[in-house]
C-alpha cells in the first residue's frame, strides 16, 4: 500500500501537526438572558447551566467569563407582560432595563463585544418578531420599529446588532438608521438564514416569547423564518444581507444545518456565525444526564464540528464549559 492515512494518526504529536481546525474560546459567544430587577439568578429548567440574570448578576457573569477568555456576549431580554404591546414600544424606551444593562456592561468592560437582539417578539403581546395585523406579520411597518430599536441599542453601547426577525430589508434599514444617527462603527450580525425550527423550545421557555395562542395570531413563524428544506434560499438571503451591509452572516440553528454553514462559508467572504440553539444544546445535555453520552467528549466534539463546517463564530450555551476546559488544557 502506497497510501496509509493511519500513518498521520500514529501519535498525538503527528496528529497535532495534521490537525485542520482548532477551536478556542475566542470563537465562542456566550448568551445572557436578562431579567428586570436585582439579585435575580434563576436556572432555566429546560437549559441546565443557563440562568436568567438581573443586570447586577450579569456583570458578575461577564467578569467570570472574561477570566475564562470569553469576550463575546449576546444578550436577550425577558420582558414583563406589563411592558409588552402590539408594536414593541418598550424596546426603545429610555427606561428599558435591557438597554440600561448594556450600558453598564460596556462601561465596566469596554473590551467585550456585546451583541443585541433586534426583533419584536420579546416585546410583543402577540409573541411574533414583527407587527401583527389582521392575522399577518407586516414587513415594512416592522422595519420602522426595528430601526428605532436598533438605534436605541447602538446608543446603549452594543457593538453589534443582531437582527433575528427575518423581515425583508431589515439589514439595509438598520444600516441606514445607524449611519444617519452617527453610529457608523456599530456592526450588524445578521441572522441571515434563520429557519422555522422546532429547536427553539427551551429559549422560548426562558423568555416566555412563544407566539400566543389566539385564532387571529399565526401560531408559527413560517411566513418569515425559512423552510428547513431549503439550502439555496440561504444563499439568496446571504447575497441580500451582504449588499445591505451586514458584517457577519449567521446560520441558525447550527447542528442540523451544517450543510448550510458550509455553503455559506464557500459562497461569501464575510465571517460566518452559527447559532447552536437551545434545543440542540438541551438534546445533548439530556443524553449526558441520562448517562447515554459523555459530556466531556461529546460537548467539545459538537462545537468543533460547527467550526469545521465553516462557522467562524459560534453562539452556544456551552461556551463557559468549553472555555473552562480549554483553560485547563483539556480540550
Ligand atoms: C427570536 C429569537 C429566537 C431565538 C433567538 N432569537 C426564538 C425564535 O425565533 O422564536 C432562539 C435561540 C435559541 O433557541 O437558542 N427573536
Amino acid at each position: 500500500m502506497l497510501r496509509r492515512p493511519r500513518r498521520n494518526r500514529r501519535n498525538a504529536a503527528i496528529r497535532g501537526m495534521a490537525e485542520e481546525v482548532q477551536l478556542s474560546p475566542r470563537h465562542l459567544i456566550q448568551p445572557i438572558f436578562l431579567v428586570e430587577g436585582e439579585g435575580q439568578r434563576e436556572e432555566i429548567p429546560s437549559l441546565p447551566g443557563s440562568f436568567r440574570l438581573s443586570a447586577d448578576e450579569a456583570l458578575k457573569e461577564v467578569e467570570n467569563c472574561l477570566e475564562l477568555g470569553l469576550f463575546n456576549f449576546i444578550m436577550f431580554p425577558k420582558i414583563p407582560e406589563s411592558h409588552k404591546d402590539k408594536r414593541g414600544n418598550y424596546s426603545f424606551a429610555d427606561e428599558n432595563f435591557y438597554l440600561q444593562a448594556a450600558r453598564q456592561l460596556k462601561e465596566r468592560f469596554s473590551e467585550i463585544c456585546l451583541i443585541s437582539d433586534v426583533a419584536l417578539d420579546p416585546y410583543s403581546v402577540d409573541g411574533h418578531d414583527g407587527v401583527v395585523y389582521d392575522g399577518k406579520i407586516l414587513n415594512d411597518e416592522t422595519l420602522h420599529v426595528l430601526q428605532k430599536m436598533g438605534v436605541a441599542q447602538a446608543q446603549a453601547g452594543f457593538d453589534l446588532l443582531g437582527p433575528s426577525d427575518m423581515m425583508d430589508g431589515r439589514v439595509e434599514a438598520l444600516r441606514i438608521a445607524l449611519d444617519e444617527n452617527g453610529y457608523t462603527d456599530t456592526g450588524i450580525m445578521s441572522y441571515t438564514a434563520k429557519y422555522a425550527s422546532a429547536f427553539y423550545g427551551p429559549f422560548r421557555d426562558a423568555l416566555d416569547s412563544a407566539p400566543v395562542e389566539d385564532d387571529d395570531i399565526p401560531k408559527d413563524k413560517k411566513t418569515y423564518q425559512m423552510n428547513p428544506a431549503n439550502r439555496r434560499e440561504a444563499i439568496l438571503e446571504g447575497e441580500l444581507d451582504t449588499v445591505e451591509g451586514a458584517d457577519f452572516l449567521m446560520v441558525k440553528p447550527a447542528l442540523h444545518y451544517l450543510d448550510v454553514i458550509l455553503s455559506m462559508k464557500q459562497h461569501f467572504e464575510l465571517p460566518i456565525a452559527a447559532y447552536h440553539v437551545s434545543g440542540e444544546c438541551a438534546m445533548l445535555m439530556a443524553a449526558c444526564q441520562n448517562g447515554w453520552l459523555d459530556y466531556e467528549t461529546a460537548m467539545p466534539e459538537t462545537l468543533l464540528s460547527l467550526h469545521r463546517a465553516g462557522a467562524d463564530a459560534i453562539i452556544t450555551y456551552f461556551a463557559k464549559d468549553f472555555a473552562r476546559r480549554y483553560a485547563e488544557g483539556k480540550v
